[in-house]
């Protein structure tokens, strides 16, 4: 059974290794592509990030009004996806990797607009932060795991993810039901009430479920919401990080 799950992670690995790698080329961002995106924008990303950018389009006031998530607001700095630090904005790979992927239960993958009109489109939502002028967000780099996982490292990914609280909020097996979570203690910058998800479903992870995606989503942590990043503390050992990536991979069962 375990070496069945290890099994399915490597081949995860392999299929997963050369998407999370392409990295698209990106145009140049031009009053044109702009407007281009714009029009984009208005067709398929109003509704519900709103004319303003801000989250609270027709539909965005709805979608998070009582339950986090809302629609990002665009104009705030509280990107959640990223490659780069906590509290930084996020780089243009990264907003594109999210209009491409999608959200699972929040947002369709734009995989119908081609990879031009992503680009516009993108173009377009940075006008709404002037910050996207001025900052030049940086990625940090993403390391290759060391080796393919192995029971000790899983081991030691669990005992990592004790040592380090994650249970507080996850859960003991990842459930997303932490004493923090049943407390209701936790909430995003809007003061709305955020599950911590289930790490166990693997299609339901937002920035992506391969190794290297859980990697970044530890390292940058989440901003705007409770998820810190371990970039200091887990960070200082690389082989730690990746036991715990493993880890939670192996927490999510293979559906039928
Ligand atoms: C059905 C509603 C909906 C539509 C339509 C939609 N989004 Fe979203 N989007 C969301 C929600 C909700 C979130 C926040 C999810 C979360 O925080 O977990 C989000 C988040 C994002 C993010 C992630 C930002 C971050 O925090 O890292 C980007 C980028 C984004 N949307 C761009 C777009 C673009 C571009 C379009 C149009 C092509 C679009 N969205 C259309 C609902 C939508
Ligand atoms: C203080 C509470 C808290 C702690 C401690 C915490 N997390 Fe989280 N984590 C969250 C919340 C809340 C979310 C969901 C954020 C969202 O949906 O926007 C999350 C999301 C995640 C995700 C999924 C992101 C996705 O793509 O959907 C992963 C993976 C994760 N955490 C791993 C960890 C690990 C590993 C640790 C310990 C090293 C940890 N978390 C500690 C609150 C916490």
């Amino acid at each position: 059974m375990r070496i069945r799950t290890l099994a399915a992670i490597g081949a995860g690995l392999v299929m997963l290794s050369a998407a999370s790698f392409a990295q698209a080329v990106k145009p140049e961002e031009t009053q044109a592509t702009r407007e281009k995106g714009e029009q984009i924008y208005d067709r398929a990303c109003f509704l519900c990030h709103g004319a303003d950018g801000k989250g609270d389009g027709p539909a965005g006031w709805f979608i998070g009004r009582y339950e986090a998530p809302r629609p990002r607001d665009f104009t705030g700095g509280g990107f959640k996806f990223r490659s780069t630090p906590s509290g930084e904005l996020p780089t243009d790979q990264d907003l594109f990797r999210m209009v491409t992927q999608g959200i699972p239960g929040s947002m369709p993958a734009y995989v119908g607009l081609s990879e031009e009109e992503r680009w516009q489109v993108i173009a377009y939502i940075k006008t709404f932060n002037q910050s996207f002028k001025k900052e030049r967000p940086m990625a940090l780099s993403l390391p290759n795991p060391p080796g393919p996982p192995s029971d000790a490292g899983i081991e030691n990914g669990r005992k990592t993810y004790i040592k380090y609280g994650c249970q507080n909020c996850h859960g003991d097996n990842g459930y997303g039901d932490g004493k923090e979570a049943l407390d209701g203690n936790l909430k995003d910058t809007y003061g709305l009430t955020i599950s911590p998800g289930d790490l166990t479903g693997r299609t339901s992870l937002k920035g992506g479920s391969s190794a290297h995606a859980i990697y970044r989503t530890i390292m940058t942590g989440l901003n705007g919401t409770p998820m810190p990043s371990y970039a200091d503390t887990i960070g200082g050992n690389d082989k730690d990080v990746w036991d715990l990536v493993y880890y939670i991979l192996s927490l999510s069962q293979e559906r039928p």
